[in-house]
């Protein structure tokens, strides 16, 4: 399976500072074999477009809106994102679940949405820092994967990749952790056990896993020691191309 790296740029930099930006990242990175994805703003989206097309990487959105076209005041359309040539979005991350209080059965809707608009999701699921410490992880991240997965077939999952990235370690997070690699392999297996439980062994072997929380240059080494970890989604280290870069070579130097 191919692995995937995703930048989340946030709401981090103009449309100059972004393109400047990507023009480093496509100066880093010549080849990789994995899937590369940078998720710009909105607003940044046609300048960086034409570079990333000439280059190894991806194009991405932060989120998407469900429906495609219609009475939708603000709403950004999968359809509409495919114009600029977005193959990823980013959905249900903890920032829009708490600051735009968006549900489980909203972020559903969005999974569908991107489904139906040809592009993949890496839907972000995680617990905060109450449920870890009251021992309630797992038992959130279940509930919040299932809810958000729900009625997604047999056949489309393998399109949805699932990004675990605890609250608590967030380089943003106000009482921010460490993770180690141990409990990073328990929910990745554990998540992969749920795909396990709602469709089979095999299609649950297809889904890609990545990780997500203040993955950056120096720790990747040991992040990549955990099990089922497929892929990882970087906020803060992304904004630094050779960070971003370092990461994205580790990754394809793992053994597989
Ligand atoms: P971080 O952000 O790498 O800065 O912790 C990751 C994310 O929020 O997606």
């Amino acid at each position: 399976m191919k692995g995937l790296v995703a930048a989340n740029l946030k709401m981090n930099l103009t449309g100059q500072q972004t393109l400047s930006l990507v023009k480093n990242y496509t100066k880093l990175i010549k080849k990789t074999r994995n899937d590369v994805v940078v998720c710009p703003s909105y607003t940044a989206l046609h300048l960086v477009a034409p570079v990333i097309k000439k280059s190894k990487l991806h194009l991405g959105a932060q989120d998407i809106f469900y429906e495609q076209k219609g009475a939708f005041t603000g709403e950004i359309s999968g359809a509409l994102l495919k114009e600029f040539g977005c193959k990823f979005s980013i959905i249900g991350h903890s920032e829009r679940r708490n600051y735009l209080k968006e549900s489980d059965e909203l972020v559903n809707l969005k999974v569908k949405g991107c489904l139906k608009a040809g592009i993949t999701p890496i839907l972000c699921v995680g617990e905060d820092a109450y449920s870890r410490d009251g021992g309630e992880s797992f038992s959130f991240v279940e509930k919040q994967l299932r809810a958000c997965i729900a009625g997604v077939e047999k056949k489309n999952i393998h399109k949805v990749a699932i990004a675990y990235e605890p609250i608590w370690a967030l380089s943003t997070s106000a009482n921010r952790r460490d993770i180690t690699s141990r409990e990073i392999t328990q929910m990745h297996n554990y998540i992969r056990k749920i795909l396990k439980d709602i469709y089979d062994v095999r299609t649950a072997a297809g889904v890609r896993i990545l990780y997500g929380g203040s993955v950056n240059d120096q720790n990747i080494d040991e992040i990549l020691k955990a099990e089922n970890v497929n892929g990882v989604l970087v906020g803060a280290a992304s904004l630094d191309a050779k960070k971003f870069a370092r990461i994205i070579a580790a990754f394809d130097a793992r053994k597989q």
